[in-house]
């Protein structure tokens, strides 16, 4: 049986792909600093999968904790979740995001190197893309400015790993994710943002659970179809799915070059407003919104070209975004314990 670790495997994203790995066969093995997630989330995983991941705390930002781990800890494959990821908060502290998000993954990768962890699946995100001049946006597309420093360190990011694959061992996929969304059908695990939501989805959850009195939409004097801007809202559970599809094509050896990119989206853009009015429709719940201004670091419109991870990967979407925001209320509703 291969052992995966995964890195921010008690957030949003890593807890859905830890139930996705466990479900293909493979034992997970997980390191959280608990930041931005709660250890709660373990029993969750356990209560969909039957299985407890080995779980320990652990701040990829000090070196010897990481080497310390690695030395006691055998693994087949990585993958790397753990991260800053919100795009307002990093103009506000980009210094946050640099420390959090490039030193750790060069730390890991030392280990990657050091102890022969030739798999290694990184979670990258469309805005390395900046403002895409042309869409929907494919993996060719000029890599462009990021418009925020969470960007920038995908970028970098990237370019650590294409450097690292290419003078040693390590092989790499690194993923492009468009905008998560949406919940275990369990509603055993789901989005579990601490504080004040950064992201659309669990703003818009609690403000129908009544946790927040309405919802700020940032800005519909952009150039689209209503003025808000458009994304590409992908359910959490594809996602993580698409990692399974990854890790294996590398344990299998049928990755083409040492360094490869995917976008995992849906392939359709979406404004703010329309899942303001798509969550209304699926919920059943007026919502509570107005009009403010733009948010520094937000792109106007990006959504994905598929068609790489369809082909290449085998990998393709199965669910709509009103089914992530249906999973999503579901999810918002117990755990307020809301009927
Ligand atoms: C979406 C839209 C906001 C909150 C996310 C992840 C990032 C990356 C890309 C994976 C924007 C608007 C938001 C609110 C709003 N994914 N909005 N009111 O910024 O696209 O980035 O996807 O790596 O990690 O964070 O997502 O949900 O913050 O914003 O109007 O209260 O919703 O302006 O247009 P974003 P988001």
């Amino acid at each position: 049986m291969k052992r995966i670790l995964v890195t921010g495997g008690l957030g949003f994203i890593g807890s859905h792909t830890v139930v996705e790995l466990q479900a293909a066969g493979m034992e997970v093995v997980v390191i959280d600093n608990l930041s931005n997630s709660d250890v709660k989330v373990l029993d969750g995983i356990e209560k969909i999968s039957g299985i407890r991941p080995q779980f320990e705390k652990l701040e990829l930002r000090d070196k010897l904790a990481v080497q310390d781990y690695f030395n006691r800890t055998k693994v087949d494959g990585i993958i790397h979740f753990a991260a800053s990821k919100a795009v307002g908060e990093s103009v506000e502290n980009p210094l946050l995001y640099y420390e959090n998000n490039i030193n750790t993954l060069v730390y890991l990768l030392q280990e990657c190197n050091k102890h022969h962890i030739d798999h290694f699946i990184f979670s990258s995100s469309c805005t390395v893309y900046g403002q895409p001049d042309v869409l929907p946006i494919n993996e060719d597309a000029p890599v462009k400015q990021a418009v925020s420093p969470y960007g920038n360190t995908k970028q970098i990011s990237e370019e650590i790993i294409f450097d690292t694959c290419n003078a040693t061992k390590v092989q790499s996929i690194a993923l492009r994710y468009f905008n998560p969304i949406g919940a275990h059908s369990s509603t055993e695990i789901g989005e579990l943002p601490i504080g004040t939501p950064q992201n659309l989805v669990p703003f818009i959850t609690q403000t129908a659970a009544g946790l927040r009195e309405e919802l700020s939409v940032f800005g519909d004097d952009y150039p689209t179809k209503d003025g808000s801007c458009i994304r590409d809202y992908i359910h959490v559970v594809d996602l993580a799915r698409a990692h399974v599809v990854a890790m294996k094509r590398l344990l299998q050896g049928n990755n083409e070059t040492s360094y490869e990119m995917f976008n995992l989206g849906t392939g359709r853009g979406s404004s703010v407003l329309e899942v303001v009015h798509a969550f209304e429709k699926v919920s059943g719940v007026k919502l509570n919104y107005k009009i403010v201004g733009r948010r520094p670091g937000d792109v106007i419109s990006v959504y994905a070209d598929t068609s790489k991870a369809n082909e290449v990967l085998g990998w393709k979407t199965e669910m709509s975004m009103e089914d992530a925001l249906a999973s999503a209320w579901q999810w918002e509703k117990k755990l307020r314990g809301i009927a």
